[in-house]
Formats: structure tokens, C-alpha cells, sequence
């Protein structure tokens, strides 16, 4: 069977992260997903960046709407961020039919409901795995291993560039601009690095969970939001003499009158497992009903952590898109043709 075709808007980071990810590891996807999966167009600005990447594998455009007016493409990959012009080619991409997979949480916190409710109308997935806490699988978790639960409340350290400020503040005594800096350097944060400080790229993402883990409308208006840069270095200190850590968490909660959506720099006893995520790591506490506590830990950003994610959603798309009902299943559901000849 021809691989499912996939037009890439956008190719920095994690653009790139994807197509290495999807070359280096091609036929074992290709028996997970049930088909073959090809990167077969990139839009980006920057021409020659784009084609130092991917090379001869796929043709290179400048223009995002030359990919979704391509009748051959299937699934349209959105990595370009922000809601202004991403969002236009997201609903575009929608009306042309095509499967979308984004990792724009800022898109989705603002704009879900609209973009899920013209997906639904016109038949099309919109898969966003990446939108939150990176390389972990914390829709997938929500969504599926936990669909049993009746969720009480998540609790997560959700951004990663603030995770790592503060661990650097606490454990090297460095100050907030100097490790921003560094941040930056690194890549973790933002192209803004205020949606970061400011607890917004944390409060996009506890609104995306939220409204999975609760059945709500994304409403990212709804969300308490504080940043860390209140804090000063006296504040990590202190907290640490009586025994705590200072985390910035995002929290979505049941409560009798709804659902509490809150992101804030939160005393957290320096004995839980959460208090020692550090650096840029995240990781995400689920309370469910039936399953009781679930913590899960990962990197949070990042080329190929987020690239994970975005072929997660890749090979779940291909799954439930190819006609054939067997490969609907998951891969392993004794397909022949997904077992490997690795001898045990
Ligand atoms: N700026 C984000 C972070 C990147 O620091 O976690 C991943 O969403």
C-alpha cells in the first residue's frame, strides 16, 4: 500500500526532530501503523533551511497553502505555532479534508472548540499530542488508559523552562535572568519567553487537559494565571529551609461548582516525588477514581521528544484513516505483518 502522505508546515526544531525520527525508525512505524509513513512536502519560509533538512526526501514549498491544496496529501503536520496565520491554515487544512496533527497549544487553549467542532463537522482528526508536556503521553493517558475514571484533579509541571529556572535558582543560586538566558540558549523556551515565565505556556496546556479529562470546552479565558517572576532568590531559599520546594504547577480540579483551572508557583514538600523533577523535565500527577494516583515524567520539549509525540499522533491517524478494519487495531493484535523478525 502507497504510505500515507504527509505535508509538514514548518520545519525548525521540531520539524526537524520528525522527519529524522520517522527516517531512523521508518519500518518499525511502518508495521506499527499498518502503512508506510512519508514526510512528502514541507512548507517553510526559509526555502534552503528546509531542504537542508529533508534533502531530495520531499518536495520543499514556501507557501503552507500549495501542501493543503495538494489532493495527494493526507495528513497536514502544523508546527508553525501562535493562532494568527496557524490558525487560518488549520481550518483551511480542515475544509480540504485533511487530518490535521498540531503541537500548538496555544492554538488549541484558544481556538480549540471551534477547530474541533469543523473537524468533527467535516470528518477529519486533529491529533495534538505534542500540544502538552512534549515526549510524555499525557492525551493518550487521559483519553485512553484512564477513560474508566472519573478524573479528580491533575497536577503537573507543565513548562519546562520554568522547571529548570527554578531548579538552577535553588540548586546553583544563579539568578532569574541569568538561567533564562541559558534557557533560551537551550531552546526550551518560547519564541516570547513571557508565555513561559508568566505561567501562559503552562495555562495553555493545563486548559487542553482539562477539558479532556473533564469533558469541558477549552477555555483557556477561564484559567488563574501567575508567573514565576515574582519570586526572588530569598523566596526558593526560604522554602527550602522549612522543608518545601517552590514548583510552578498547572491544576485543573473537580469541584462541586466545576472545574478549578489554576496555574501558580505552589509550595510542594521537598519528600514528594514532584518536589524532585528538575531541570527542564516535566511530569504530570493524575488523580483518577477507580486507578487512584498516576504520576507520569518526561522531557517537556525538545526535537525528538516532541517529534515522539507528533508520530505518535502520525501513526494513530494512519491507523484509524486506512480503510482496512485490521489495521484499526493496535499494532501486535497478531498481524502478521507487524511482528519483527527479531529473534528472542
Ligand atoms: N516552552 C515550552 C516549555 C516548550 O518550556 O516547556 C514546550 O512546550
Amino acid at each position: 500500500m502507497k504510505p500515507i502522505q504527509v505535508g509538514l508546515l514548518g520545519i525548525g526544531t521540531v520539524g526537524g526532530g520528525t522527519f529524522n525520527v520517522l527516517t531512523r525508525n521508518q519500518e518499525e512505524i511502518r508495521r506499527r501503523a499498518g502503512r508506510g509513513i512519508e514526510i512528502a512536502m514541507v512548507a517553510d519560509l526559509d526555502v534552503e533551511r528546509a531542504r537542508a533538512v529533508v534533502g531530495e526526501h520531499a518536495k520543499v514549498v514556501a507557501d503552507a497553502r500549495e501542501v493543503i491544496a495538494n489532493p495527494d496529501i493526507d495528513i497536514v503536520v502544523e508546527l508553525i505555532g501562535g493562532y494568527g496565520v496557524a490558525k487560518a491554515l488549520v481550518m483551511d487544512a480542515i475544509a480540504a479534508g485533511k487530518h490535521v496533527v498540531t503541537a500548538n497549544k496555544a492554538l488549541l487553549a484558544v481556538h480549540g472548540t471551534e477547530i474541533f467542532e469543523a473537524a468533527r463537522a467535516r470528518g477529519v482528526m486533529v491529533a495534538f499530542e505534542a500540544a502538552v508536556a512534549g515526549g510524555i503521553p499525557i492525551i493518550k493517558a487521559l483519553r485512553e488508559g484512564l477513560t474508566a475514571n472519573r478524573i479528580e484533579w491533575i497536577a503537573g509541571i507543565i513548562n519546562g523552562t520554568t522547571n529548570f529556572i527554578l531548579s538552577e535558582m535553588r540548586s546553583k543560586g544563579l539568578d532569574f535572568e541569568v538561567v533564562l538566558k541559558e534557557a533560551q540558549r537551550l531552546g526550551y523556551a518560547e519564541a516570547d519567553p513571557t508565555f513561559d515565565i508568566e505561567g501562559v505556556d503552562a495555562a495553555h496546556k493545563a486548559t487542553i487537559m482539562a477539558a479532556i479529562a473533564f469533558g469541558v470546552p477549552v477555555q483557556f479565558d477561564k484559567a488563574h494565571v501567575e508567573g514565576i517572576t515574582k519570586l526572588q532568590a530569598a523566596d526558593i531559599r526560604y522554602a527550602e529551609q522549612l522543608g518545601y520546594r517552590i514548583k510552578l504547577l498547572g491544576i485543573a480540579r473537580r469541584q462541586e461548582s466545576g472545574i478549578e483551572l489554576r496555574v501558580h508557583p505552589t509550595l510542594i514538600p521537598a519528600k514528594r516525588l514532584i518536589a524532585n523533577v528538575e531541570g527542564a523535565m516535566n511530569a504530570v500527577v493524575v488523580q483518577g477514581d477507580a486507578v487512584g494516583t498516576t504520576l507520569y515524567y518526561g522531557k517537556g520539549a525538545g526535537a525528538e521528544p516532541t517529534a515522539s509525540a507528533v508520530i505518535a499522533d502520525l501513526v494513530d491517524v494512519t491507523r484509524l484513516h486506512t480503510a482496512d478494519p485490521g489495521n484499526r487495531v493496535p499494532h501486535l493484535a497478531f498481524q502478521p505483518e507487524a511482528l519483527s523478525d527479531m529473534p528472542i
